[in-house]
C-alpha cells in the first residue's frame, strides 16, 4: 500500500489549482485597486454628484467580482467538469459491458496532476477487465471447439455402426474410432478440471520430498512404447539419487506432458534425451528431441492455454500441457526454460528448489 502512495506521488507532477492561480488573482486585483484609485480621482476632478461617487465603486467591484466568479467557473469546468464528465460517461460504457473505451488525459506525462493519474488507472482497469472478459469467451470458444471434433467423430462412427452395413473388420475399426475420439475427449475435460483446480489454488499441497530420478524413470517407462513406433532413440544421463521438496503427483504431470510432447513432435528415428544435475542453485532436469523445434514467434505462446503451434500435430491433444506444466510449476517455485531451433529440436529445461537435507 505505502508503495503504492509512494508511486502515486512521483507519477503526479503538477497539483491542481497551482501557484498560477495565485499570481492572477494578485495581479488582477492590484490592476482593478489600480483602476479604482484612477476613478476616484477622476471622479473627484469632473465634480460628479455624492450619489455616483458612492454606488460607481460598488457596482465597478461588482463587474470585477463578475469577471473573477466566471474565470472560476471556467476554470473548474474545463479542470473537473469536463473530465468528470467524460469519466461518468466511460464508466457508464463500462457497466454496461463496452470494454472498449479509453478516457484521454487532461495533460502530457510529464504534467499529469492527481486526476489524470485517476484517469489513466481508470484505463487500465478497463483494459484488465477487458482481457479478463476476452479470456472467458475464449476460454469458452476454445473448449467448445476442442469438444466438437470428437463428438462429431463419436457420431459419425456410431452411425456407421447403428447402419450394420460394415464388415467385422471395420465395425473394429470404427469402434476403436471411437474409443479414441472418447478418450481424447475424457482427457481434455479431465484436463480442463486440472487446470482450474491448480488456478485456484494458492498453496502448495502435500509437498513433501522424494527422489526425482526415480519418478522420471517410471514416467519415461510409460512412454517406452510410444517411442519403440516411433523408433526413437532414448539417452538418460541422471543421477541415482535427486531429492525434491514438490507434490510428487504434480510433478508426474509435468514429465509426462514435456516427455509426450518430446516424443509427439520427434520425426521417427529421433533422439529423446533426459538430463539431470544437482548444483547449489536446485536440481536441473533437461528434456531435448531432435523434433521439429519451435520457431521464435510460436516460443512465446506455447504456455498459452489451448495454443497449439504445429498444426500438422493439432489433432493429437488439445494445447493444455504446457499450460497445466507452467502452473504446476509456479506452485512448486521451479522454473521452466525452452531452447529451440525449428527443425533441429528442442530442449525443456526445469529447476526446481531441491529438499533440505535432513540432518
Ligand atoms: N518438444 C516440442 N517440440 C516442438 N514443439 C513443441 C514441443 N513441445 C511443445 N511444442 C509446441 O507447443 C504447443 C503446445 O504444447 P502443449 O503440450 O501445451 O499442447 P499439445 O501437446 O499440442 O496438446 P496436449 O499437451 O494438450 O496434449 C504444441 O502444440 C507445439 O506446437
Ligand atoms: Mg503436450
Amino acid at each position: 500500500m505505502k508503495k503504492e502512495r509512494s508511486n502515486d506521488s512521483e507519477r503526479i507532477k503538477e497539483w491542481r489549482f497551482a501557484c498560477f492561480l495565485f499570481a492572477v488573482y494578485w495581479g488582477v486585483l492590484l490592476l482593478m485597486s489600480g483602476l479604482h484609485s484612477g476613478l476616484i480621482v477622476m471622479m473627484e476632478k469632473l465634480q460628479w454628484n455624492a450619489y455616483i461617487k458612492s454606488t460607481a465603486p460598488i457596482l465597478y467591484w461588482g463587474m470585477v467580482a463578475v469577471g473573477l466568479t466566471l474565470f472560476a467557473r471556467q476554470k473548474i469546468k474545463s479542470t473537473y467538469a469536463e473530465p468528470l464528465h467524460k469519466m461518468a460517461e466511460a464508466t457508464r460504457k463500462v457497466a454496461e459491458g463496452d470494454f472498449s473505451v479509453y478516457v484521454p488525459t487532461v495533460h502530457t506525462a510529464d504534467r499529469l496532476d492527481y486526476l489524470d493519474v485517476m484517469i489513466l488507472d481508470f484505463n487500465k482497469m478497463v483494459e484488465e477487465l477487458g482481457s479478463i472478459e476476452t479470456l472467458k469467451t475464449d476460454f469458452i470458444s476454445n473448449v467448445s471447439h476442442e469438444m466438437k471434433t470428437p463428438i462429431s467423430i463419436i457420431k459419425n462412427y456410431a452411425q456407421l455402426l447403428r447402419a450394420g452395413m460394415a464388415s467385422e473388420q471395420q465395425e473394429k475399426e470404427y469402434a476403436k474410432e471411437i474409443e479414441n475420439a472418447a478418450s481424447r475427449l475424457s482427457s481434455l475435460i479431465s484436463n480442463i478440471l486440472k487446470l482450474n483446480k491448480l488456478e485456484h489454488q494458492r498453496i502448495m499441497p502435500e509437498a513433501a520430498s522424494y527422489d526425482v530420478c526415480r519418478q522420471l524413470c517410471e514416467s519415461v517407462f510409460l512412454f517406452e512404447d510410444a517411442m519403440e513406433e516411433k523408433e526413437i532413440a532414448l539417452e538418460a544421463d541422471i543421477e541415482d539419487v535427486a531429492m525434491v521438496r514438490a507434490d510428487a503427483s504434480l510433478m508426474e504431470l509435468v514429465w509426462n506432458n514435456l516427455l509426450s510432447n518430446a516424443v509427439k513432435f520427434t520425426e521417427r528415428g529421433g533422439t529423446v534425451t533426459i538430463r539431470q544435475t544437482s548444483d547449489e542453485n536446485g536440481i536441473r532436469i533437461s528434456v531435448t528431441d531432435t523434433g521439429c523445434g519451435i520457431s521464435r514467434e510460436n516460443i512465446n505462446h506455447i504456455f498459452d492455454k489451448f495454443y497449439q503451434g504445429d498444426t500438422s500435430h493439432a489433432t493429437e491433444g488439445n494445447g493444455l500441457g504446457l499450460a497445466l506444466v507452467k502452473r504446476v510449476l509456479e506452485l512448486m517455485d521451479g522454473e521452466i526454460q525452452i531452447t529451440s531451433e525449428e527443425g533441429k529440436g528442442s530442449t525443456f529445461l526445469v529447476v526446481l528448489p531441491a529438499a533440505e537435507s535432513e540432518s
